[in-house]
């Protein structure tokens, strides 16, 4: 099993929001039988193809990845103090309301004005409330509790710390109201849905194949590419502050713990290709040296989600496009969709999707499949599921409703959780 994310000094959250429905209850991080006990409530929603066993085994080796370990993930529940853990636990688990996880990421705020932060995001995952209990606005109670205070939680590695909390995530798949209403506001959910057949006329790829030794010099050079993109780039008249996660190795580890372990289980392997890269420039070096920002390639990184049979592009890295670069990076990125559709035939997925694509992804899908009017594609607005939605944490930590212009850029797979 692996060690606790939360132990005895986690923090019990105090304050509550103005306006909650149920001001007795506590949201307090779960201990660790209490944290098998919300795998054993969800499983139903979540464990797909796994067995339950093999569910509870996969939730506890993600836990324990350099992304969640030593507190990097919370497992928070929402109890009634007045009716306490029955001494038979962790046979008992009935004092669990709702339940929820949150996971810390960095990130970074880029304002108008020119002011740059690098801040702590959560992105909140697994939001259960118990066949029981719902419809009493449980999971609407924690959330607030959690919405709120989760900003100024301290640093678990360093708990006289409290770095500063920018935003919290969450994706939701019960349509875009539920959390709007409580202050998560929806973004752009979109995705670009592929075939793996690749049509006659294709060419082949010329893309090497990324490993997993590879992502570290490849998230270093995408996390410098974007840090640079996001502070540098004119803002739009409309827009008043960027914010983005950083694709870091520990995020893209994280999600391919989760894949190889679903892929050993319902194939007995695990992929080790876990993305293509195509040069822009002649001398492009793969991986990229220390301190580039991968201006002279292009490069996916995916993972393979062996429950919908797709292959999922966590995150497309293309410099940023001028006169002089443009054919080329457009030719890099067919030949990244092209290495996709290879990737996922090979495993027997029919279908490649990429989040929030850019105009250049479109056209290059387009390019080698045909337009979407004819069937070659298919770009996907979502309403139900998977809705990147965002809480806004002001400086002076007053503020939840989210300001107007806000751009969330690099919303991929990758932020997901
Ligand atoms: C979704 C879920 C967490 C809601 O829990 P709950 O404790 O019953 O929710 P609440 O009682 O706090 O409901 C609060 C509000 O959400 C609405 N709501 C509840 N479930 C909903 C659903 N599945 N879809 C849309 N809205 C929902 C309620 O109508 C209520 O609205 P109101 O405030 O306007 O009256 C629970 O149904 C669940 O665990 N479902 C299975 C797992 C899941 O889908 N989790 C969400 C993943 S994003």
């Amino acid at each position: 099993m692996a060690p606790s994310t939360t132990h005895p000094s986690s923090p019990t959250l105090s304050s509550s929001p103005p306006d909650i429905k149920h001001p007795h209850l506590v949201l307090r991080p779960a201990t660790i039988p209490e944290r098998h006990h919300t795998w054993v409530l969800n499983k139903t929603s979540w464990k797909g193809i796994l067995t339950d066993n093999a569910y509870y085994l996969r939730e506890a080796h993600i836990s324990s990845q350099d992304l969640t370990r030593n507190g990097g993930i919370t497992y928070w529940i929402l109890v009634d103090p007045a009716t306490p853990c029955n001494p038979a636990c962790p046979q008992s688990p009935d004092h669990i309301l709702s339940a929820c996880e949150a996971i810390r990421k960095p990130c970074l705020i880029a304002r108008k004005n020119g002011e740059v932060e690098e801040v702590i995001c959560y992105g909140i995952g697994s939001v259960y409330t118990s066949e029981r209990h719902r419809g009493k606005g449980y999971a609407k109670s924690m959330l607030q509790l959690l919405g709120h205070q989760v900003k100024s939680l301290p640093d678990p590695s360093n708990p006289n710390e409290s770095p500063r909390v920018g935003f919290s995530v969450l994706y939701s798949d019960i349509g875009k109201q539920f959390y709007h209403k409580i202050g998560w506001r929806p973004h752009q959910s979109s995705h670009i849905s592929f075939p793996s057949k690749l049509p006659t006329s294709a060419p082949s790829s010329k893309a090497k194949n990324v490993l997993k030794s590879d992502l570290r010099a490849l998230c270093a050079s995408d996390c410098a590419h974007i840090r640079r993109v996001v502070t540098k780039t004119p803002f739009a008249p409309d827009v008043e502050a960027r914010c983005v996660q950083f694709p870091t190795v520990e995020v893209m580890d994280w999600h391919h713990a989760r894949e190889e372990f679903i892929g050993q289980y319902a194939t007995s392997k695990a992929p080790t290709v876990k993305g293509a890269w195509a040069p822009i420039q002649q001398g492009a070096e793969y991986p990229p040296k220390e301190g580039s920002d991968g201006s002279d390639a292009a490069w996916v990184i995916w993972t393979h989600d062996f429950a919908e049979k797709k292959l999922v592009f966590l995150r497309l890295h293309a410099p940023t496009i001028v006169s002089s670069n443009e054919s080329a990076v457009a030719e890099a990125i067919k030949q990244l969709i092209i290495a996709g559709a290879n990737e996922a035939e090979a495993w027997g997925f029919k279908e490649v999707i990429s989040w929030n694509p850019d105009d250049i992804t479109e056209v290059a899908v387009k390019n080698v499949f045909g337009k979407e009017s004819e069937g070659g594609y298919d770009l996907v607005h979502r309403e139900m599921d998977s809705i990147a939605s965002l809480m806004w944490y002001d400086k002076d930590g007053s503020e939840e409703t989210e300001p107007a212009g806000i751009e969330w850029c690099m919303n991929e797979k990758f932020a997901w959780c």
